[in-house]
């Protein structure tokens, strides 16, 4: 592609310009997890202006970097070898993460850029072997952050790099959570020419080689503040968007994944409507057989009631009924001995009788008939009445 000439507009000149359309290039893999997105422009940009013959990235994970690399590789039609270099299990301060990881980079990166782009899955020192001395031309240190990890895969590599090698450090501002790129970086740019971005967690480009192509040269020689002030905030600019754009897509997902919890959250609810409804049915059954016990309990108790009030009449009756019984039968034993007394006397009459028969004077004997006559019939009233009580207190 060359230049569009815009006759004497140098300003137009320059946003038209060849050099300048990779800070514009819509990255490819919008919507995947990192925290590389606002370098992604400049990635795009240094690929295309220093023109590796072969890049090595430690570190990879979802393969946001790397694709920046390997896409500008595309796009300028280099003829660049790429290697990624990870474990694709995740450390310290990425986090562990599934297999799901790997496999979706796999298949993205062989169909995209499988024709000369190699995904190594090993340790970062297991994989020094299969890099000849002096083969990197552009090195990008993105593992683990501490300072001991960093420094010892920067000396580790260092003897793979070319004379041309820039190195580029992600993080180098970032110092919370034991991370130690910013230790390493302000170390490192005391022996090379360097270039520090400072948004996007920060970006440290080293030009180690001792004949870095001339972009890469200019930038780390800038020692005019506000030229690089202004390409700081040029670049943090164009990578924001991306950025933007990244957060944009998680919120989506996010909102994605509530209205899935709110179409879950709906349908346990309409369950649990319908659950209350039977419920509240049963609890109306219950209630209906509740009160038909309380009615029945509450006839029970009248007609128990009813029986206690009987019981009572019942006892008062045969305790009035013992009580005449008592007073019948002392009755009875008070005319039974009467009754003995008067069997005795009659007795005692007899005899009487017998001797006076045998006696002269009749009139004695008349008189003692009499009497005794009197008294059998007082002998027999007795009887009379002690079977007439007899009779009730049976009865009674
Ligand atoms: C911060 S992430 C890389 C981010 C990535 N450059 C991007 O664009 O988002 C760090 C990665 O380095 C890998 N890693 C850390 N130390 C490693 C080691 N010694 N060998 C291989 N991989 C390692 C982890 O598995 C992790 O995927």
């Amino acid at each position: 592609m060359g230049d569009i000439p815009l006759g004497k507009s140098t300003m137009l000149d320059a946003m038209c310009s060849r050099e300048l359309a990779p800070l514009f290039w819509r990255p490819v893999r919008l919507g995947i997890t990192s925290a590389w997105w606002e370098h992604v422009p400049f990635a795009h940009w240094l690929v295309a202006s220093i023109r590796p013959r072969s890049i090595v990235e430690l570190g990879t994970h979802n393969g946001v970097s790397y694709s920046a690399f390997c896409e500008a590789v595309v796009r300028e039609g280099l003829d660049t070898q790429c290697s990624a270099v990870d474990t694709w299990l995740g450390d310290e301060h990425a986090g562990r993460y599934s297999e799901g990881v790997y496999a979706e980079l796999r298949t993205f990166h062989d169909s995209r850029y499988g024709s000369f782009s190699t995904l190594v899955r090993s340790t970062f020192d297991e994989a020094l072997g299969y890099f000849p001395d002096c083969s990197i031309d552009l090195l990008h240190i993105d593992g683990l952050h501490t300072y001991d990890a960093v420094r010892h895969d920067f000396e580790s590599w260092l003897p793979k790099l070319t004379d041309r090698a820039v190195v580029l450090f992600h993080d180098i501002n970032v110092r919370a959570n034991d991370f130690g790129v910013w230790k390493v970086w302000s170390e490192l740019q005391e022996r090379y020419p360097s270039f520090t971005f400072t948004h996007g967690h920060g970006l440290g480009v080293l030009a180690v080689g001792k004949a870095v192509p001339a972009a890469a040269r200019q930038l780390c020689s800038i020692d005019d503040d506000s030229r690089v002030n202004s390409i700081r905030e040029r670049f943090a600019l164009v990578g924001e968007r991306w950025n933007v754009e990244f957060r944009d897509a998680q919120r989506v997902a996010e909102i994605g994944r509530l209205a899935l919890m709110v179409d879950d959250l709906n349908a346990q609810m309409q369950g649990r409507i319908a659950h209350a409804d039977q419920l509240e049915r049963a609890l109306k059954e219950v209630n209906a057989i509740e009160a038909n016990r309380t009615e029945e309990a509450a006839s029970l108790r009248t007609q128990l009631a009813e029986v206690e009030a009987a019981r009572k009449t019942l006892h008062d009756a045969l305790q009035e009924q013992t009580e005449r019984g008592d007073a019948l039968a002392a009755r009875v034993d008070e005319l039974k001995a009467w009754g003995d007394d008067l069997l005795a006397t009659n007795q005692t009459l007899r005899a009487e009788l017998v001797d006076l028969r045998r006696a002269p004077e009749r009139t004695d004997i008349q008189e003692l008939r009499q009497e005794l006559e009197q008294h059998k019939k007082q002998q027999d009233a007795l009887h009379a009445e002690i079977s007439g009580l007899r009779g009730r207190s049976r009865l009674g």
